[in-house]
Formats: structure tokens, sequence, C-alpha cells
């Protein structure tokens, strides 16, 4: 094969690639998947102790844990769409703060989830760096949260004051 000829050959098959990866990225999006961003009506919320904890919840939690989810620009793309879908679904049905009496269980791991790092999560501060809170802010936040939901450390307290 002379060398003219295997380029022509060459930019065939890289043609065809692309285009058939273009359709498969179109196809895609037919996918209702992920398409909706279904947020459910706001049906009870817990009694914040203060407007304040309110604020820091809706701007580092309440996209995930909330049906008050801003979705992102990039949330209508499949398959980006679809890990968003299944994230923001599992994030609310482990707590949800917009249905609040159903989705409240273990509410005394809320502080400890903050001040344990492990809320909000790297993968969602890395692109709301708004979600981010500084040290003193993350120091009240966390006080605001034990005030609202309790703590686990104070409920294993009164537990072992119970035993005495
Ligand atoms: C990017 C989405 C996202 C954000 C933002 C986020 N979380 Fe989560 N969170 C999750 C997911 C997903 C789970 C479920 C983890 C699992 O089941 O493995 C979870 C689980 C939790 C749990 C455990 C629930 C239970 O059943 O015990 C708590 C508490 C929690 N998050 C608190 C917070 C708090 C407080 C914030 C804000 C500081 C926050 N999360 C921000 C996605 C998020």
């Amino acid at each position: 094969m002379n060398k003219t000829h295997f380029s022509w050959v060459k930019t065939i098959v890289v043609t065809l690639a692309l285009s058939e990866a273009a359709l498969i990225f179109i196809g895609l999006q037919f996918i209702p998947y992920g398409r909706g961003h279904n947020d459910p009506p706001v049906k009870a919320e817990p009694e914040w102790d203060s407007p304040k904890t309110r604020e820091f919840f809706s701007r580092a939690c309440g996209d995930c844990h909330s049906n008050e989810t801003v979705w992102p620009w990039y949330g209508y793309i499949a398959p980006i769409s679809w890990f968003l879908q299944y994230d923001i679904d599992k994030s609310r049905n482990s707590f949800n703060v917009s249905e609040w009496g159903r989705k409240k269980s273990n509410s005394d791991d809320v502080a400890e989830a903050v001040r344990g790092g492990s809320m909000p999560p790297t993968r969602y501060t890395i692109l709301h760096p708004s979600a981010r809170l500084s040290a003193s802010e993350k120091q009240a936040f966390i006080q605001g949260l034990v005030a609202t939901f309790g703590s686990k450390h104070e409920s294993e307290r009164k537990g072992e004051q119970d035993n005495d």
C-alpha cells in the first residue's frame, strides 16, 4: 500500500468512527432516564433552629438532599444526566429535608457527616465551589445541625445515663 492510499483509508476509518460516535451520542439523548428532572413538591421541612442553618444547608446540601435541586446545564446531557439522576435519587432516599418525617432516618448522623468531612462529597464541591464552607462557617453549621437534628454523641451519652 503506498503512502497516499494509506492516509485515505485512515481518513475514511476515522470519519466513520467519529460519525458513529456522534450518532450514538445523539441516540443517548432520546433515552428518557435522567431527563425529566423530577422535583416533587416540598411536603414538610424539619424545624430548623435558625434561618442561617437552613441557608447553609441549601448552599451545601440542598441540591442532593431536598426536592429543591438546582439542576446544572450539563445535567441535561446524557450520560452525565444518568449519573446525576442516580446520585440525587440515592441522596433523597437516604435523607430528604423536603419530605421530613418520611426520610429522616439516622438524622443524628447529619452533624457527624459534616464534622467528618464526608458531606458534601468532594465530587460536588469541585463543581460547586459555593458549597465549600470556611472553617468558621463549618463550625457554625455543625452547631446548627446539632441543634436541629440532635447529635449521635449526645444520644449515646443519654443512653449511658439511662443505664445508670
Ligand atoms: C452530590 C450530592 C450530595 C450532596 C451535595 C450532599 N450529599 Fe449527603 N449523601 C449523598 C448520597 C448519594 C448519600 C447516600 C450515600 C450512600 O448511601 O452511600 C448521602 C448520604 C448522606 C447522609 C447519610 C444518610 C443516612 O441514611 O444516614 C447524611 C447524614 C448526609 N448525606 C448529609 C449531608 C449533608 C449534611 C450535606 C451538606 C453538608 C450533604 N449530605 C451533601 C449525596 C450528597
